[in-house]
């Protein structure tokens, strides 16, 4: 069976080729950031618009990539929430009527589903069952995942996103966007133990999370230093920002595991690509003996491979979940 996919909810534009014998067969990625960048955040209206821009010329890219014609292809999945309403829309218009012409199924796919299922897309996945931690800049989720289309949340954050927060932070210090891998890069050259900022609910015996706070302390940082503050102090807050917040998600993703009493975790969604995090969950691993993986880092964020995969697999599982009506609605929350 072989999935075209279409990812399309936010910022990103991503077209990609599954097969379910021979694997990804291609991935076309435009990416919006340098378009929002001058506004320091996304546009919705302006997104909209890119992705109509950009959908059919990435389909004849993966077409091209993967040597197929698009009457080869048995079905579409589309990502159909959450996400922006606009940008949805296109993705499920484009999906649905391409399909209508070929004359194939279309699956609408969760934006989350398509992260929490993007580490299976490398030569050796790792089995089920297995605990999730999904970072993304709308969510942080610890999840049981059993198999595909079972998962039960652990605990989630109560406020702000891990991804959000690095995205203020990123604000506050006066940087690019988005922040993640900027705040990332900063702290590395910032000195350890310099700014300690506070671990929220690390001590709450749950598997919840909550970031808000230490954006507020970031910005309590910031203020006191005022007009005074130089590129080593940026540097420091930096690294106290993204020592707290890795510390936080490694300890929760470690009690996750001691919970469940599984032994496999996997990492999911755009700060999944951080450098600190992967480091200490994989130092943590070592000396816990317990497994982690990650996606590729080109499909820490969002792509349409992912959203590919999500749909062959519940295919594969579930076939009388593939649509014929095209009447399609998006789900952006
Ligand atoms: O999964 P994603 O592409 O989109 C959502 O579904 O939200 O995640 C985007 C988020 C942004 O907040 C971005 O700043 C963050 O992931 N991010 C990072 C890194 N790369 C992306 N955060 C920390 N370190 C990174 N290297
Ligand atoms: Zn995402």
């Amino acid at each position: 069976m072989l999935i075209l996919g279409l990812e399309s909810s936010c910022d990103e534009t991503g077209l990609a080729l599954y097969d379910t014998q021979r694997g990804l067969l291609a991935h076309a990625l435009h990416s919006q950031i340098a378009m929002h960048r001058e506004y320091g955040g996304v546009v919705p209206e302006l997104a909209s618009r890119d992705h109509i821009r950009r959908a059919l010329p990435l389909l004849e890219e993966v077409l091209e990539q993967a040597g197929v014609k698009l009457v080869d292809v048995d079905a579409i999945a589309f990502t159909q929430g959450p996400g922006l309403a606009g940008a949805l829309l296109v993705g499920a218009s484009v999906a649905n009527g391409l399909a209508l012409a070929l004359g194939k199924p279309v699956i609408g796919i969760h934006h989350l589903e398509g992260h929490l299922l993007s580490p299976l897309l490398v030569d050796a996945p790792p089995p089920f069952p297995f605990v999730a931690l999904l970072v993304s800049g709308g969510h942080t989720q610890l999840m049981r995942v059993t198999g595909v289309g079972e998962y039960e949340t652990l605990g989630e954050t109560l406020d702000d996103a891990a991804g959000e927060a690095f995205d203020k932070t990123a604000k506050l210090l006066g940087l690019g966007y988005p922040g993640g891998p900027e705040v990332s890069r900063l702290a590395e050259f910032g000195t350890p133990g310099a700014i300690v900022l506070p671990r929220p609910m690390l001590h709450s015996g749950d598997l919840d999370f909550s970031f808000s706070g230490l954006k507020t302390a970031v910005l309590t940082q910031v203020r006191k230093l005022g007009t005074n503050i130089c590129e080593q102090d940026k540097a420091d807050i930096a690294r106290g920002f993204v020592d707290a917040a890795v510390d936080v998600l490694a300890a929760k993703s470690i009690a996750a595991l001691k919970r469940t009493g599984l032994k496999r975790l996997v990492i999911a969604g755009g700060v999944g690509a951080n450098r600190q995090l992967r480091e200490a969950l994989n130092h943590a691993a070592k000396r816990r003996g317990f497994a982690v993986h990650y996606p590729d880092l080109a499909l820490c964020t969002d792509n349409g491979a992912m959203i590919a995969l999500a749909g062959a697999l519940r295919l594969e599982r579930w076939p009388e979940q593939a649509e014929h009506s095209y009447a399609f609605t998006v789900k952006p929350r």
